[in-house]
């Protein structure tokens, strides 16, 4: 259940070597979310939350409503109603772009690389220390400093990886498999204390999922992880608790192995062949 970070346990942070805030007693917490697109009711009154060292799986049939409580935790879409807090401080009062400064890091559904930049370029772009304008443009030495430290940081999540040798290439010359590990690589340069991962398992051979899961209880260990998955087994092998939306809808919440037992999901989901994106 939530951790309550408001009241009694006021959230620790400090200051990484990359400039990014981190949060030692990171929570995020969703309330009673809703958004609508029109007449569609996407999410309809969803509460979870994730707290640091925790992986919550999130599962549910296609147009469950899971891409979109992510965007609405990135602030790229605004709830009808409802609250979103990391770490006890409301994220609907944030632009999406302080998300990164703030710990919070996600990959999305597609690969989204940009084909025309390097493996490394691509991974540079998640850094929140990327670029400050005016420094750059005037060539000081704290930018040159600040450049040397996001590309050691970028080849540091690279590595971690296990992608060093492909900094230089495209990502269009690699394998689904490398593309996928490059868009994780790219949400860890910014060193997040939250990471939102949607689909990370869609198209990888099972012995890539194998990898994934090693790598998801390595991350765990550093940052709390909200885990978007039809790789079912794999969300049940990896997860603390699982949270599973259907139509919108929270319909059960629980351990993995309460999730198994729970008949309206098997009724609603589990039973049912599910298409992967
Ligand atoms: N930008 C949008 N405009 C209108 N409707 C949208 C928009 N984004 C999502 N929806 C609708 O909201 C509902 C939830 O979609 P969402 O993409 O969040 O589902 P999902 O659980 O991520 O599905 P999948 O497993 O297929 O990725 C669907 O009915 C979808 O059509
Ligand atoms: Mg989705």
């Amino acid at each position: 259940m939530a951790i309550s970070v408001k009241a009694t346990l006021a959230p620790l942070a400090y200051v990484t070597s990359s400039g990014v805030l981190a949060l030692t007693a990171a929570a995020l917490e969703v309330g009673d979310v809703s958004v609508r697109f029109g007449g569609v009711v996407a999410l309809d009154g969803v509460s979870l939350t994730v707290d640091r060292h925790e992986i919550v799986g999130i599962i549910g049939p296609n147009g469950a409503g899971k891409t979109t409580l992510f965007n609405a935790v990135c602030r790229l879409i605004a709830p009808a109603g409802g609250t979103i807090s990391y770490a006890g401080r409301s994220l609907l009062r944030e632009k999406a772009s302080r998300l990164p400064h703030l710990g919070i890091a996600r990959t999305l559904q597609g690969l989204g690389l940009w084909p025309t930049l390097t493996v490394l370029e691509n991974v540079i772009a998640g850094s929140p220390q990327r670029t400050r304008l005016f420094a750059d443009m005037l060539a000081s030495p704290a930018s040159d400093t600040r450049a040397q430290t996001t590309e050691g940081h970028a080849m540091s999540a690279l590595g971690e990886l296990g992608i060093a040798d492909r900094a230089r290439v495209y990502p269009g010359s690699l394998p689904h498999g490398v593309q996928k590990r490059v868009v994780i690589a790219r949400a860890l340069t910014a060193q997040p204390s939250l990471l939102l991962l949607d689909e990370p398992a869609s198209g990888l051979s099972s012995a890539e999922v194998e990898e994934l899961i090693v790598l998801l209880r390595e991350l765990r260990t550093r940052m709390g992880i909200a885990l978007v998955e039809h790789h079912v087994d794999m969300v049940m092998a990896v997860s603390d608790r699982v949270t599973v939306l259907n139509l919108g809808r929270v319909i059960a919440s629980g351990t993995p192995a309460e999730i198994r037992a729970n008949t309206d999901v098997s009724t609603a989901y589990l039973g049912q062949p599910v298409a992967h994106a």
